[in-house]
């Protein structure tokens, strides 16, 4: 019986100190349109300041303060600038570490992707007298600039929806149905769990949105699979799975608040950054297919609730698991394990960034090698065509950037 088996190049946990430096491009970027409740707690504001270090892979389209269950009646556009801010000052010492052709954003380009949402909480944005938010401007103005023949926009919410409930409202009707249904097929949402009334409502007015999150009762967080990220301490779950230190307040002082960058990171005060596998899954390092959420990646794994097209026909992929051996021996089988699973590759990778904040030397930072399989370098998965039972060999062997 055929299969076919995909190899993916992984390549985060062997970062290694290069001299002659040839950096990994990234000729495809993702779309991105990030809905943050930042400032209902710090996780979101840690995870705008990751996002800003992976930001030369990304083509960012916006970046919106939303509400949230937690953020009921105000929104907060001023803390992203202030991160951005920050990012200004270390931006010239990123792109030393990145190739002339996959150098990071201005600055000045990224505040001009921030707005503010409706501050209002959840279904209230969709009322008559509700005011048509300038975030959901931007995104509508982008759904509407995405056709067939573009890549597909990824919407990441880190907090409610109701922005995106908006833009959609918009849409359905300012448009012919056909024409709407269009433009929604390319759009890909990945949601942190529901974190108001919008999201349930917005996947039953239209099924056929691509929507990755998890299902659970209402903040069950500790359920979700995007817990896996560093929720073993706070919410006690895969207890001696994940290496906990590395999301410890310790580890982060001393790896990830550095430089001026390092110091807009606030303190974890519950979890660390729930909202990051949004844009782990997007990261390109070979191992996911952004396309294909049942392969699974940094930002975790999930399937399609229902595989066929009668019923509502629903493109709403949710949690699944994986049985992953912890640092104390024993065997986990859970949805978080899909996460933290690659919770040494995805810290360092981080970590490693944030050196790359501190200096424009390369000599003083550690960087990806350039790893060539059977042939193909790049990002991209490679196929393998095999026989199930057979042995399949490949070979990694010429890393073309040379180590010292
Ligand atoms: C906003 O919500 C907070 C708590 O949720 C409350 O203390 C505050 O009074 C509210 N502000 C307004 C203007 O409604
Ligand atoms: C809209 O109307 C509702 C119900 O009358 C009211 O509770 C709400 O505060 C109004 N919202 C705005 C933004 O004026
Ligand atoms: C985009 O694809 C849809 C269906 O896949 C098709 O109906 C529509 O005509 C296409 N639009 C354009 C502009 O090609
Ligand atoms: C967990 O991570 C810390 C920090 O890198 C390391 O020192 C420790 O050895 C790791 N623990 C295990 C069990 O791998
Ligand atoms: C990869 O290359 C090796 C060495 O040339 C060869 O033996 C192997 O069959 C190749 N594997 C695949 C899957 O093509």
């Amino acid at each position: 019986m055929a299969l076919i088996t995909r190899l993916f190049i992984l390549y985060a946990s062997c970062l290694t100190l290069i001299s002659a430096i040839t950096f990994n491009s990234f000729p495809n970027k993702p779309r991105v349109f990030v809905l943050s409740d930042i400032s209902n707690e710090p996780d979101d504001s840690e995870s705008l300041v990751r996002y800003l270090t992976y930001s030369n892979q990304f083509q960012t389209e916006g970046i919106v303060a939303t509400t949230s269950t937690w953020l009921k009646n105000e929104t907060d556009p001023d803390a992203m600038l202030d991160i951005i801010d920050a990012y200004e000052k270390v931006v010239g010492n990123l792109n030393h570490h990145a190739p002339a052709d996959s150098q990071y954003p201005s600055a000045e380009h990224m505040r001009s992707l921030v707005r503010a949402g409706s501050p209002v909480y959840g279904m209230a944005a969709l009322a008559p007298n509700a005011t048509f938010s300038a975030g959901a401007e931007l995104l509508l103005d982008r759904i509407q600039a995405t056709t067939n023949s573009s890549s597909p926009l990824w919407v990441l919410a880190w907090g409610g929806t109701n922005v995106l409930a908006q833009a959609l409202v918009k849409l359905h009707k300012d448009n012919s149905p056909n024409k709407a249904a269009t433009l929604r097929k390319n759009l890909r949402i990945y949601t942190i769990s529901d974190q108001d009334d919008t999201g349930a409502w917005l996947r039953q007015q239209w099924p056929d949105l691509f929507w990755i999150n998890s299902i659970h009762g209402w903040n069950q967080y500790y359920m979700s699979t995007w817990a896996g990220i560093s929720g073993d301490k706070f919410y006690g779950i895969d207890k001696g799975g994940p290496n906990s230190t590395l999301v410890g307040n310790a580890w982060i002082k001393e790896n990830i608040q550095i430089g001026t960058l390092g110091a807009a990171y606030p303190d974890v005060a519950y979890t660390m950054e729930g909202d990051t596998p949004t844009f782990l899954y997007l990261i390109q390092n070979g191992l996911g297919v952004p396309e294909h959420p049942e392969y699974g990646s940094w930002g975790g794994r999930y399937q399609l609730v229902t595989p066929n097209q009668h019923g509502l026909g629903f493109r709403h992929y949710s949690d699944v698991q994986d049985q992953v051996v912890g640092v104390n021996g024993d065997t986990f089988k859970s949805n978080h394990a899909t996460i933290w699973r690659w919770r040494n590759a995805y810290q360092h990778d981080f970590a490693a960034r944030m050196r790359w904040t501190l200096t424009d030397d390369v000599t003083k930072a550690n960087h990806h090698p350039l790893v060539k399989v059977n042939g193909s370098s790049g990002l991209e998965p490679v196929d393998v065509y095999g026989v199930a039972g057979s042995d399949v060999v490949v070979d990694a062997a010429p890393l073309t950037a040379p180590l010292m």
